[in-house]
């Protein structure tokens, strides 16, 4: 039975999960620090990483951020206390990142965005605050005192700098140090505060929460990639009637609420699909020739794996297979749904599973273009 600390995960899931906040210590009870603190700082010089150095000067009571790529010269006038420095995405760049992660598994792959890893010198951090979303902060290097408070208690916000949301002082109901391998659990709107005891490494693997408002967004981009000319127009309706006044038609309500009605499921599922499974860097496309040896295999065997840094999700809607794959989604026909579930959920599936399958043109070239990406890897045996 998998465990996370003093709880099985049944435990934690139908107690915590999206819940409450709970320290759970020992999680990880030899845990590795997966980079040194040098080296986190050598990563946030690079300009496709995105990176955060937060300062407190406690002096004027004064909040400073600086965001990446930084410039070697800032680490060498940084004071020894009240800085923080987070990277986001870690996991992209650190394969070692994907063991951790992996210890998560019990939520599905989906639900996840990124691992943050910060470093904080003693006092450091990034302030009170509340985030939208479920996150494991690990504990690695050194101890760091958290507060936390109810989930959804009011919060007063406070912007000491204009890009850093903070909230003001709050009651607790946690607080306590965590030492490498603890780990405490926070669920979206909670109030938490983590202040380095002694220099300290943390490892956040937050989860993704896409809001309506986010979907919207996607949902809009989709419509918008359509032509304009099949968009339907206004129409007069009675215009005798009508034209008499200046005033918007009466039936003008039912028209607009039609044309919200028009969104398909599969528009809508579509757009969470390709939300959730969106990768937070594009990945560089891979060489063309994979996919045409996967088309020629014939009768030799393979295996066809999912790549372990791609987002993948699946659903059924109005009769057809959905699979959604690095913010893209990829439509076939539910006699292919076993083996695409298989693929999804065992991340491989052999060629004699296939057997059936490869005679539909369609489906191979769906696959072919996928392990083109380099989102399917194509192993001949
Ligand atoms: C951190 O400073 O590593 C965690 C930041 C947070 O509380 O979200
Ligand atoms: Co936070």
């Amino acid at each position: 039975m998998k465990t996370l600390g003093q709880f099985s995960v049944e435990h934690f899931l139908e107690h915590y999960w999206q819940q409450k906040p709970v320290v759970l210590r020992q999680v990880f009870p030899r845990f590795e620090d997966l980079l040194t603190p040098e080296e986190l700082a050598g990563m946030s010089l690079e300009s496709d990483v995105e990176s955060r150095l937060i300062q407190y000067q406690s002096e004027n009571s004064q909040w400073h951020l600086n965001t990446g790529p930084l410039s070697e010269s800032i680490y060498s006038s940084l004071p020894e206390n009240h800085w923080t420095l987070l990277v986001q995405t870690i996991d992209e760049w650190l394969p070692e990142a994907h063991e951790l992660l992996e210890h998560f598994n019990f939520i599905p792959n989906w639900r996840r965005d990124d691992l943050m890893v910060s470093y904080a010198t003693p006092g450091g951090g990034v302030g009170p605050h509340v985030d939208q979303y479920d996150v494991f902060l690990v504990q690695g290097l050194g101890s760091r005192r958290w507060k936390v408070g109810s989930p959804n208690q009011k919060v007063t916000p406070s912007f000491p700098h204009p890009q850093l949301k903070q909230i003001a002082d709050f009651d607790p109901i946690i607080d306590e140090t965590l030492e490498r391998g603890d780990v405490l659990y926070i669920p979206p709107n909670t109030p938490h505060d983590g202040v380095a005891v002694e220099a300290c490494m943390t490892y956040s693997v937050g989860f993704r929460a896409p809001s309506h408002h986010m979907i919207y967004e996607q949902l809009l981009d989709d419509i918008l990639s359509e032509e304009e000319f099949s968009s339907p127009r206004f129409k007069d309706v009675s215009p005798n009637r009508a034209f008499k006044t200046q005033a918007l038609p009466s039936q003008l309500m039912d028209w607009l609420r039609a044309s919200l009605a028009s969104i398909s499921d599969e528009a809508l599922i579509q757009a969470f699909g390709k939300l959730v499974t969106e990768p937070r860097y594009e990945n560089e496309p891979f060489e063309d020739s994979l996919g045409r040896a996967f088309k020629n295999i014939g009768n030799r065997p393979f295996t066809l794996q999912i790549d372990p840094q791609a987002r993948v999700t699946y659903t059924e809607c109005n009769q057809q297979f959905f699979l959604f794959i690095n913010g893209e989604s990829v439509l076939f026909s539910t006699r292919y749904q076993p083996i695409l579930k298989k693929l999804c959920e065992y991340e491989q599936i052999h060629g004699k599973d296939l057997n059936n399958c490869l005679q539909d043109i369609e489906f191979v070239n769906e696959i072919a273009n996928l392990i083109d990406k380099g989102w399917i890897i194509f192993i001949q045996m």
